[in-house]
Parts: structure tokens; C-alpha cells; sequence
């Protein structure tokens, strides 16, 4: 089959991947590998400039992350997935493109400003972790992706990356690095189960591929809905509420979906009943992803035979645009 584009993409492994992830760029992934030439980095080393002090829980996540993505469907046979660290190319492209970034324009990329804040790293900011975007230009230039199926925070990155792609192509007058575009699911941001902000592993919030259903459920029962809707028969509220939210993303069943809206909002339905759909729904849709992921625990081998082979091929197109780009700079000599 003709290919349309090719697609690098990827996540830090710190743990594994939750129902934000999904929604956010797995489901595109899964979707997209089957016409489009697509690479899946897990990022260990972006993963170790905020966590460069536990090496061991980054090296573990790697395994859980490529579970995850077996499990919801990323087939071997369509999408490469590989490890960051292990592409030797990737380093020596940033250490060239951060002659082409100032630290101030790194200092002002939303993103990171955000995850500063957050981790109350003003202080002691590492070098490594202010530069993880021009690193981040490395992962998706060496491959010559135009598409990158990410979460809307990842936007900024690309933004980053494409300044970087004109600096080059203008400074040593070439076009071998090409421009990519960020692909964000239609829904693109899926709330924590308090309902506060994005799910996301450092708040605590989440809700995992792997979660057993006693613990779905735990969250499920815990979930934000409407601090107002206090009896039944109270008009309730649907935007802002978790509940509603999750059924919009996972619910295959829309109209029964935005029926049960209306009954919320008018009153009579209760917190209980939507739950209970909800925790149907939720069960229905991990049940096939965490039959998968146990056989593939008990298959390491066969896991990191995945991961080894499509870090092979990853390195080979790494050392082929290394060789460009370091020509293109004047850096060839004999
Ligand atoms: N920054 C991404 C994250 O936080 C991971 C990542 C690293 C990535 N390099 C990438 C994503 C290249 C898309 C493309 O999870």
C-alpha cells in the first residue's frame, strides 16, 4: 500500500499510559499506522531531564509503556517503535540545533514554562530539562516526519520544532529538514477524574490501561460530577462534569449518550445511574487491551525483541539524516 506520511510520535515513559493518553493520541496512532509510515519513540531520555535522579523507574516504564502500546493495538508490523536512548544520532543533532535556539525563546516555550512551575524547578532548573524541545526537533527532523499525533500540550513543541527546520534549511542553504504538523484528536484534552485539570500522572488524577476493575471503579465512585445536583431530582449540570466527559470520549453508544444529558440537566437522573454506564462503559472498552497486556507480560522476551528490532531500523534512517545534516554544516572531512 502507498503510504501517505510519515508520523513520529511518543511518550516519556515515567509510568504507564493512562485514558489522557488514549484519547488524546493513542487511538490516532492506532488509527493512522495502517496507511502511514509511522515511528513510536518512547522517550527515555526526554523521560530522565526530570527524572535523572531515579534511572531505575524510567528503565522499568519503558517495558509498561510498550505493553501499553501493544495491548491497545500499535502492531509491530506497521509502526516501529524504538528507544530514544539507543539512537546515538538523536543526541549529535541536538547538540547541533541548540547552536540555533536561544535560551530565552526555550525560556518562553508554554510547555515547559508550565512543567517548571508545576515541579517548582525555577530554581535549579537543569540545562537538560530546558532543552528537551530542541532534543524533542532531533526525534521528529532525523525521521523526516510531517505528522505528529500528540496531546494539544505537545503543540508548542512543534511550533519549536518548525523554527528550527527554517533556521537550518536558511543558514546552510538546504532543504533536507522538513516542516511537521501536530495531529490532535478531536476531543484533546481529557480531564482527571477531580475534574480540576488534564489527566496526567504527576496529579494524581489518572485512570490507567491497567488498572484493575476494582480500582476503575474506586475512581469511578470518586469522580466529579456536580456539587450542586445534590438530590436526584435537581437540575445537574453536564459541562465541567467527569462523568459526562468520559462517556463523550468512550461511550460508542452517542445517542443514548446525549439523551441521558438532557435527562441530567432537566432532573430526575441520578450521579448512581450515570456511574453505572459509565463504569460499564469503561470496563467494556479495557477488558480486550488488559486480556492482551497480561499475555504480553508473561512474554518479556518477545517484547523487547519488538523494541530492539525497531530500534535497529530506527537507527538506521537516524545515521542516513545525521549524515545529511552534518554535511549540509560543512562537517565532512575525509
Ligand atoms: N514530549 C513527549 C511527552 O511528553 C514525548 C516526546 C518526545 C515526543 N519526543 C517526541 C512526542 C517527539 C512526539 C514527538 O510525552
Amino acid at each position: 500500500m502507498n503510504k501517505k506520511q510519515i508520523i513520529l510520535t511518543g511518550d516519556r515513559p515515567t509510568g504507564p499510559l493512562h485514558l489522557g493518553h488514549y484519547v488524546g493520541s493513542l487511538a490516532n496512532r492506532v488509527a493512522l499506522q495502517k496507511d502511514h509510515t509511522q515511528f513510536i519513540m518512547i522517550a527515555d531520555a526526554q523521560a530522565l531531564t526530570d527524572n535523572y535522579e531515579h534511572p531505575q523507574k524510567i528503565h522499568d516504564a519503558v517495558f509498561q509503556v510498550a505493553l501499553d502500546y501493544l495491548a491497545v493495538g500499535i502492531d509491530p508490523n506497521l509502526s516501529t517503535i524504538f528507544i530514544q536512548s539507543m539512537i546515538p544520532a538523536l543526541a549529535e543533532l541536538t547538540l547541533y540545533y541548540l547552536n540555533l535556539v536561544t535560551v530565552n525563546r526555550l525560556k518562553r516555550n508554554p510547555t515547559v514554562k508550565t512543567e517548571i512551575n508545576q515541579k517548582g524547578m525555577e530554581e535549579n532548573l537543569p540545562a537538560g530539562f530546558l532543552m528537551y524541545p530542541v532534543s524533542q526537533a532531533a526525534d521528529i527532523t532525523t525521521f523526516k516526519a510531517t505528522l505528529v499525533p500528540v496531546g494539544e500540550d505537545q503543540i508548542p513543541m512543534i511550533e519549536q520544532t518548525n523554527e528550527i527546520v527554517r533556521t537550518f534549511n536558511r543558514l546552510y542553504k538546504t532543504s533536507i529538514l522538513v516542516e511537521a504538523q501536530a495531529l490532535v484528536s478531536k476531543i484533546a484534552r481529557l480531564q482527571g477524574i477531580d475534574g480540576k485539570a488534564k489527566m496526567s500522572k504527576s496529579l494524581g488524577n489518572a485512570v490507567y490501561l491497567s488498572d484493575s476493575m476494582d480500582v476503575v471503579q474506586q475512581k469511578v465512585k470518586q469522580m466529579y460530577t456536580d456539587p450542586l445536583h445534590l438530590k436526584v431530582n435537581d437540575p445537574g449540570n453536564v459541562e465541567g462534569n467527569v462523568v459526562f466527559s468520559y462517556l463523550d470520549a468512550f461511550d460508542p453508544d452517542q445517542k443514548t449518550v446525549s439523551e441521558l444529558k438532557e435527562h441530567y440537566q432537566r432532573g430526575g437522573l441520578g450521579d448512581m445511574t450515570i456511574k453505572k454506564r459509565l463504569l460499564e462503559v469503561l470496563n467494556a472498552f479495557l477488558q480486550p487491551i488488559q486480556e492482551k497486556r497480561k499475555v504480553l507480560e508473561q512474554d518479556k522476551n518477545y517484547v523487547m525483541n519488538i523494541l530492539q528490532k525497531g530500534t535497529a531500523q530506527a537507527n538506521e534512517i537516524a545515521e542516513k539524516t545525521l549524515q545529511e545534516v552534518k554535511s549540509a554544516m560543512h562537517l565532512h572531512y575525509f
